[in-house]
């Protein structure tokens, strides 16, 4: 049985099957007459929403679980939580604080656990980034990714998909702000067809030769206290015309949303004509449809 906590729970060539299988329409009644458990210890919009409605098209029954009723480690164990939950449900999903804790919820679950953000991954988010520049352009592969600002649980993920998929990341982060050394021998020991991440100094620099330009929030869920040192640091990183006009001609905007307009991207970016957001957002439920497939597929299960 298989989990997903980090993108790189699938190899390069499954990564490219789950893209595919997103594509396609959804097999009738793969979860027909099951439920899934969908645990979130954060808020959220389109995770909740998109999860609910890929299992609704599988033919399942989404059931939110809410952090504030169950009580993740204080009313319960994260261990004695999954494995009541598995007993009822065919996957489970979870949204998290530490990234221990879905890895805690994979050791001990009977069935597959999907990560849906954590402080350190987010690979549904990943799925469908890659999923819309892929629609876009035809191809991944010998493409460039610019990531500017806060290198978070998104751009982790992105990155290592990224470079998985032969797609090469450019970054600009504000000192203390970037990939760790350990997340940039991740990448290299992920990276297929050449791909590289490349560490650059300037926005200006990481977005030339970019067909993709992406960021995200100064301060995301749980850093809120950090929130006016943040808004000191990242003053220079926000995604403008200007920058976007330094990347390649038909470069795209991409966001994971949710998004501040005039903090890390202009309102004329993001909802300007190279801004994929809503793509990219709908493409969620896409990438966790086909997730789901595959996870349920002979030979995974
Ligand atoms: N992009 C994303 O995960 O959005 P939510 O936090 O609204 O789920
Ligand atoms: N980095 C953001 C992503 C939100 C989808 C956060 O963790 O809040």
């Amino acid at each position: 049985m298989r989990h997903l906590l980090e993108i790189d729970d699938l190899s390069p060539a499954e990564l490219a099957e789950v893209l595919d299988l997103a594509e396609k329409p959804a097999p009738t009644g793969l979860l027909s007459h099951q439920g899934v458990g969908l645990i979130f210890e954060k808020p959220s919009l389109r995770t909740r929403n998109s999860c609910e409605a890929a299992i609704v098209a599988l033919g399942g029954h989404p059931v939110a679980i809410f952090d504030n009723e169950i009580g993740l480690d204080k009313r319960e164990s994260v261990e004695d939580i999954t494995k009541v939950l598995a007993g009822y449900y065919s996957l489970l999903g979870a949204r998290v604080f530490e990234h221990g804790k879905v890895e805690r919820m994979a050791a001990v679950s009977k069935v597959p656990v999907i990560n849906l953000l954590s402080d350190d991954a987010h690979p549904c988010q990943a799925l469908a980034d890659l999923l819309t520049i892929r629609q876009h352009f035809g191809s991944l592969q010998g493409h460039t990714l610019a990531w500017i600002g806060d290198y978070t649980n998104v751009a982790r993920s992105l990155t290592l998909g990224a470079v998985m998929s032969g797609l090469s990341v450019r970054v600009a982060c504000p000192p203390g702000y970037g990939p760790s050394e350990a997340d940039l021998d991740h990448s290299a020991t992920l990276s297929q067809h050449g791909a590289t991440v490349t560490i650059c100094r300037r926005p200006e620099e990481a977005v030339h030769g970019a067909s993709a330009v992406s960021t995200d929030s100064y301060v995301s869920m749980g850093k809120e206290a950090e929130e006016a040192i943040r808004r000191q640091v990242f003053e220079g990183y926000q995604i403008t015309e200007p920058l976007m006009a330094a990347a390649v001609s038909d470069a795209v905007f991409l966001h994971c949303l949710p998004a501040h307009r005039g903090d890390e991207v202009s309102a004329t970016v993001i909802d300007g004509p190279r801004s994929l957001v809503f793509s990219q957002a709908h493409n969620r439920m896409h990438a966790f449809r086909g997730l789901v497939v595959w996870l349920l597929s002979d030979g995974h299960r």
